[in-house]
């Protein structure tokens, strides 16, 4: 019995150490990096894109720092690539392998070290199927004449294009020499040119250390634009004057950034428009936001999206989530950032339209999480470990993390939270941060500069129990009141008419939103006679009369709905058509008959997704 029992206690130890181990081993679940041994410094890169064999030829060089000297080899993150050979320093020979294939982590690849060695040079190819890379024939673009490559590394895809540790918490700078076919332009989340050069070579350097999802690459026939001193638009010679146009206020959001959170710490801001294909609004690539060109809708009523992108400069870019368990603290923060510079420029009626639009989206969010295999996802915390992190992008790390930090300047006080994030993003600049760090912060400089207690209950309901805590305020907005009115209207008022004239497109989606789900077919006629909506050129308003119409079998509306699957792969736009779609049998005939001819043009992370909500096996035509 007593041997028993030491063996029982035994084990137990063993048991333990090896789950201590297990979470020091692996302080990101998504990465396979020992960091804690061995972590990257700086990368060298070298690269030569073809279009042809969709095919980038690199050499990586890091320069890495030995945190525990007898750590005999180095681990990084690597997704399908070839990996030709693998040098240490002024190219001396050692050995390298790569481990077992998984779906989601990819594999490691294990570099052997000498005691002494400082460098690690990656001879490498990516694989036409990596799966941060889009690559675009002439056809898909705008202009027609000239392919077109951007990346999407964000959250765990960077490792599909260079090895490197992939994981938020680990930050480093690089330099790139890229070579691309003459006559087109290469741009990286870095110091970018502003013209062509006929060697088509291109030299890039980021001097502010980042985390890997930050990676960015995008090549094709691009012009430039400067709206300020110091920032501009990239685009397409035939998108770059309407994209200068949607976004002439960039310089001014910038300034109000800088008012409200401090100084902006990356040098010069720019946007690229890309083509339709991109699978994201935008992604906050450092010095050079990618955006999707469904932003440019005439009028200027997109471009909270920028403000977005650009408030992730500091929440996100400057602090970043630890690991993508964090990933609220990313997103959270950086729509409550991009609600200030939107309220600080077009006011408080505006900005609570938009919060309003949210609060929708949230609520529809939730309820479709609640219902599904995961519905602990409603937490702003997460445990996403076996999973792919891609599955934390829902509204709750956005839109929960949002309305939970408005809590906070609504209970204590505006002036008091904005001093905080003052001096958050200050403290924290390039580096990392966990939500229960976070939490810490946050009560301990309440409690030193203002002496306030934050309620526990408050951090503790918000970020660790599911669903919206009882007694939320949501946001109240007038002129959303007057557009519920015309609702209750509409088919008996021809003032409604003249009154939704002067409204936004915000106006128009809350309109759409707040419609009964069944519509009679001569309902849908007079609506789209009201709205003109199957013809508009405005994406957001258009997929949201999309759900509506496949809904309601409204047939004038087939030919534009397949129209705009197939231009259009922003992935937020696709998930609502199709799955309306596929709620009945008919309509399921057309997604698939739609997506067959739409997936081409899908990058990787809208057809991931669209492939699992439509059963698609691409094996299996
Ligand atoms: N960083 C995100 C995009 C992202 C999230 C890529 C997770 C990969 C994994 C970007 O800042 C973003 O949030 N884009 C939104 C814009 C929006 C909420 C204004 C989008 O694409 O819709
Ligand atoms: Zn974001």
């Amino acid at each position: 019995m007593r041997i028993l029992c030491v063996f029982f206690i035994f084990s137990l130890a063993a048991c333990q150490s090896q789950l201590l181990e297990k979470s020091v081993m692996t302080p990101d679940p998504h990465s396979y990096a020992n960091s804690e041994n061995v972590v990257v410094k700086h990368l060298s890169w070298t690269a030569a894109v073809d279009f042809e064999k969709q095919r980038i030829t690199s050499k990586a060089t890091w320069t890495i720092e030995r945190k525990d000297e007898r750590a005999a080899e180095i681990m990084l993150d690597a997704k399908s690539l070839r990996i030709n050979r693998v040098t240490l320093d002024d190219d001396q020979a050692t050995e390298f392998s790569l481990g077992a294939d998984d779906p989601i982590r990819g594999q490691a690849l294990r570099v052997q070290l000498t005691p002494k060695a400082r460098r690690i040079n990656i001879y490498y190819e990516t694989n036409p199927g990596s799966e941060a890379l889009q690559w675009l024939s002439p056809r898909q673009t705008a202009g027609k004449k000239h392919p077109f490559l951007f990346t999407q590394s964000q959250a765990i895809l960077a490792r599909s294009w260079i090895p490197c540790q992939d994981s938020p918490g680990i930050r480093f700078t690089y330099d790139a020499t890229v070579s691309v076919p003459a006559g087109l332009t290469a741009l990286m989340s870095a110091s970018n040119p502003q013209q062509k050069n006929d060697s088509g070579l291109y030299s890039f350097e980021m001097k502010e250390p980042i985390p890997s999802y930050l990676l960015a690459l995008t090549v094709g026939d691009i012009s430039f634009k400067p709206l300020s001193e110091r920032c501009g638009v990239y685009a397409e010679p035939v998108t770059l004057e309407a994209a200068a146009w949607e976004f002439a206020d960039l310089e001014k959001m910038i300034r109000s950034a800088e008012e409200l959170y401090g100084e902006y710490r990356w040098d010069r801001y720019d946007v690229i428009v890309l083509p339709p294909s991109f699978p994201f609004g935008g992604m906050e690539n450092p010095r050079l936001t990618f955006v999707t060109p469904t932003l440019l809708a005439g009028d200027r009523s997109l471009i909270s999206v920028i403000a977005h992108e650009l408030a992730h400069s500091w929440s996100g870019n400057l602090v970043t989530n630890k690991t993508w368990n964090d990933f609220w603290l990313n997103e959270g923060f950086t729509v409550y950032f991009e609600m200030r510079i939107m309220e600080k420029l077009y006011g408080t009626d505006y900005a609570e339209m938009l919060a309003s639009l949210n609060l929708h989206d949230l609520k529809k969010d939730m309820a479709d999480i609640e219902a599904g295999a995961h519905p602990e996802d409603t937490r702003l915390k997460l445990d996403l470990s076996g999973r792919n992190p891609d599955e934390a992008a829902t509204d709750v790390a956005y839109n929960k993390g949002y309305f939970f930090l408005r809590s906070i300047e609504e209970k204590y006080g505006r002036e008091k939270f904005d001093a905080f994030l003052r001096d958050y993003f200050k403290q924290n600049a390039f580096s990392v941060m966990d939500t229960e760090s976070f939490i810490g912060l946050l009560n301990s400089y309440y409690k030193n500069e203002f002496n306030v207690t934050i309620e526990d209950s408050l951090t503790t309901k918000w970020i660790y129990a599911e669903g919206l805590p009882a007694g939320f305020l949501p946001p109240q907005s007038d002129r959303f009141s007057k557009v519920e009115e015309a609702v209750r209207l509409w088919q008996h008022d021809d003032d409604v008419k003249s009154l939704a004239e002067k409204w936004s497109t915000q106006e128009w989606l809350h309109f759409l939103h707040s419609l009964p789900d069944s519509l009679s077919s001569s309902e849908m006629k007079q609506l789209d006679n009201l709205g003109n909506f199957t013809a508009t050129g405005n994406a957001e308003i258009f997929d949201a009369w999309a759900v509506i119409a496949v809904r309601n079998n409204y047939e004038p509306a087939f030919a534009s709905i397949r129209e705009f699957l197939i231009h259009t792969g922003r992935r937020k736009f696709l998930t609502p058509i199709y799955t309306e779609m596929i709620k009945t049998e008919q309509g399921k005939a057309f997604a698939r008959s739609v997506y067959e001819d739409a997936r081409p043009n899908y990058h990787f992370v809208a057809t991931s997704t669209m492939d699992k909500l439509l059963s698609f096996d691409p094996a299996t035509p």
